[in-house]
């Protein structure tokens, strides 16, 4: 096992740089709403009745951010869709918006073909591909970024495109000054968080170690529970390990009651509790019950708080320290944060490669 405070190793075995890009988590929010200052949309796309946005894996993450971020002041609703097919209810007063990093994913296609037969109000947020060909095709909006880097790892850029996209509509008011704070702290948080700091004052380099070896559960709540599912899904794809995510209040209705069986699985889970001041105060209370619960079987715990005080505030800066976390476990197994390629393997034979 590498020592995380080897600079050295850390790069040889982050061979294609995805701490590069954890790190540029506030640079990238920035950058992308400065890009979408400028986006108008037809007018036609202002009466909207609903807004789905169609994505998978890290072009959908983004699109649970928004949701939430929208949630509290939006009159209308924000919907993901991470699947092959539109529900009934969308119809010509429904905005789709295709979320698709390299714009080839064949579930966001789909969808985005669909809406267009029931004819949609449409915009593609994509880097290329088939999405944007369709775009220009069809006359439809396309926003794009440039930024070189797996798609998980652009998050930045599609969250907050997405935000923009959402404001051009009317669905959310100007995000200038939480978005200043956002990345204020989540500046302010990099140094401790940065292989440069050392393991004894890093806590995302402790969390790793401590996570080493085991199944990461990672329980949110509310604008949470979406940061919940990408640190389970940066460990998959980045550490390439077990884990999961659990919601709050939900999992205290069934989740809670299966860690029994089967014996000896209990010692290899390592609960993570995400929680910040935006929390409701009943889930404040759940989470403390909860964890008491998980503790009396003996199981390992943490009680992560998110700090700032607005939802997107506590959401970047939770997943700039999942981001970390998850490239420091890669590096304590040895593989490289960036590949994926039962990812790309499973891809290829989908389409036949
Ligand atoms: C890879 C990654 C994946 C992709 C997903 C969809 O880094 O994050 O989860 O995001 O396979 O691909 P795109 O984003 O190109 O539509």
């Amino acid at each position: 096992m590498i020592d995380l405070d080897d600079l050295g190793a850390l790069e040889k075995v982050d061979r294609d740089g995805m701490l590069a890009h954890v790190r540029a988590l506030p640079e990238q929010c920035r950058a992308a709403w400065a890009g979408v200052q400028g986006l108008e949309l037809p007018d036609r796309y202002l009466g909207a009745n609903k807004v789905v946005i169609a994505g998978m894996g890290g072009s959908a993450i983004g699109g649970d951010l928004a949701a939430e971020v929208a949630g509290p002041e939006s009159s209308i609703p924000v919907m993901v869709l991470r699947d092959y097919e539109l529900p009934a209810h969308v119809d010509r007063n429904t905005l789709v918006i295709g979320s698709s990093y390299s714009g080839n994913t064949e579930e966001t296609l789909a969808v985005f073909q669909e809406a267009h037969e029931r004819d949609c109000s449409l915009v593609a947020l994509a880097t290329g591909g088939r999405l944007a060909e369709l775009a220009q095709e069809w006359g439809v909006p396309l926003v794009s970024f440039r930024y070189k880097s797996q798609p998980r790892a652009a998050m930045g850029f599609n969250l907050v495109s997405l935000l923009g996209i959402l404001r051009a509509m009317g669905a959310v008011g100007d995000l200038t000054a939480t978005l200043d704070e956002a990345t204020a702290l989540m500046a302010e948080r990099m140094p401790e968080l940065e292989p440069g700091s050392p393991q004894t004052y890093n806590p995302a380099k402790q969390l790793a170690a401590d996570l080493y070896g085991r199944v990461p559960v990672v329980v949110g709540a509310g604008s949470l529970a979406p940061v919940a599912r990408r640190w389970k899904s940066q460990f998959n794809e980045n550490s390439k390990g077990w884990s999961y995510f659990e919601v709050l209040p939900e999992m205290d209705h069934n989740a809670v009651s299966g860690i029994h069986f089967p014996p000896g699985a209990a010692e290899q889970i390592y609960m993570l509790f995400l929680t910040g001041a935006a929390a409701h105060p009943r889930n404040r209370l759940r989470f403390e019950l909860t964890q008491q619960v998980f503790e009396g079987q003996g199981i390992l715990c943490r009680r992560i708080e998110a700090p700032g005080q607005t939802t997107l505030a506590q959401v970047l800066t939770a997943i700039q320290l999942g981001d970390y976390v998850s490239v420091y476990l890669a590096a304590l197994y040895g593989t490289d944060p960036t590949a994926i390629d039962d990812i790309v393997g499973l891809k290829r034979r989908m389409s036949g490669g």
